[in-house]
């Protein structure tokens, strides 16, 4: 059956989405409000989102049927291995307290958002069917673990229940305008925009990958990310529990980089540092349930990519602010 917009926003009803301050939130709340969705967004203003009671009492307040769960703390592989206690405790605790605070104040629609290092490591492509079936890569091992868990609450409630449609979206790498560029949180490809911008703006000749730059990532930019927040929440009802979100394409951590420094105008070449970590080789979602439900990403790589330059030039470099 095919709804119409408006049809999809009664059914959905009045939506939360948690991490509205962040880059994916951000993105949520003004996608799912240009397709006609009530949103409402939900950060660390209007309440601790690990504290449950503090859920609960959002969530009556302001009269939530459906939750779009996107807050928790996200970091790039330094980050990670730095800290995997604080990526699990705080991932675990933030999931738990508003998967279980959704279910407590009688939410009957959820949709969380995972991430694609919750695939065991020694797969090259990541199919729904292969979650827990084997080890996790140990850089990111604590936000994996953390994930998961959140991924098993939700499908434990939604099997336990008639009224639980908890369901979660395991998207790949994302990247986009208000992402974070910082070199300790931001992920690859922000920090390609980052070193290759930096690198124009002080006419270096030289910008510096970790690794060989062989291994292969998979991004999607935010902005499709959202759009298939906005085609899936209405069909909670019937999707399965967990769905891969990705463009289906991926590139060497090179291509990522010559990719970039096209669309930047960068001349120069790439040295790299073969004493710093690279993860797993390989992370490709397989896309075909997605793509069979009549979902596909629209945004080409050159296009984000020469957006995204835009942004980190505009609101995130001293030249261009001064
Ligand atoms: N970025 C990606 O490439 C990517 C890829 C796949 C999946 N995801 C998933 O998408 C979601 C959002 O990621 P993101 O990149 O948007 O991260 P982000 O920019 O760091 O946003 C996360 C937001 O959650 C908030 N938050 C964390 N703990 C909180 C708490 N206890 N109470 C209230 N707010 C809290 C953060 O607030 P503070 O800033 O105040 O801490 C932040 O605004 C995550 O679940 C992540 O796993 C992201």
């Amino acid at each position: 059956m095919v709804r119409t917009s408006s049809e999809s926003a009664a059914l959905v009803g009045r939506t939360l989405v948690t991490g509205s301050a962040g880059f994916v939130g951000a993105h949520l709340l003004s996608t799912l409000d240009a397709a006609g969705f009530e949103v409402v967004g939900a950060s660390r203003a209007e309440a601790d989102l690990a504290d449950r009671s503090a859920v609960v009492a959002l969530l009556r307040r302001e009269k939530i049927v459906t939750v779009v769960h996107a807050a928790g703390r996200v970091g790039g592989i330094a980050a990670n291995v730095a800290d995997p206690v604080g990526f699990f405790t705080e991932n675990l605790a933030v999931g738990q307290a508003v998967v279980l605070g959704a279910h407590e104040a009688g939410v009957e629609r959820l949709l969380n958002l995972s991430s694609s290092c919750v695939y065991p490591r020694d797969r090259s492509r990541l199919v729904e069917e292969d979650l827990l079936t084997g080890q996790l890569e140990p850089t990111n091992e604590g936000y994996a673990l953390a994930k998961l868990a959140v991924m098993r609450l939700c499908d434990w409630l939604a099997a336990t229940s008639d009224d639980r449609w908890y369901r979660t979206l395991v998207p790949c790498n994302l990247y986009g305008p208000g992402d974070s560029f910082d070199p300790v949180r931001g992920h690859l490809v922000s920090r390609a925009i980052a070193k290759v911008v930096d690198a124009l703006d002080a006419d270096a000749s030289a910008v510096e990958i970790w690794g060989d730059g062989m291994a292969r990532r998979e991004f999607l930019h935010v902005r499709d990310l959202a759009r298939a927040v906005a085609f899936t929440l209405p069909l909670l009802e019937s999707l399965p529990q967990a769905l891969n979100v990705g463009s289906g394409e991926d590139r060497s951590v090179n291509g990522w980089y010559e990719a970039v420094a096209a669309a930047a105008g960068f001349g120069g070449r790439f040295t790299h540092d073969l004493d710093r970590p690279v993860g797993m080789a390989r992370k490709l979602l397989d896309v075909s349930r997605l793509t069979a439900l009549g979902f596909t990403p629209s945004t080409t790589v050159d296009v984000g990519l020469r957006e995204t330059i835009t942004h980190y030039r505009t609101f995130c470099t001293q030249a261009v602010a001064a």
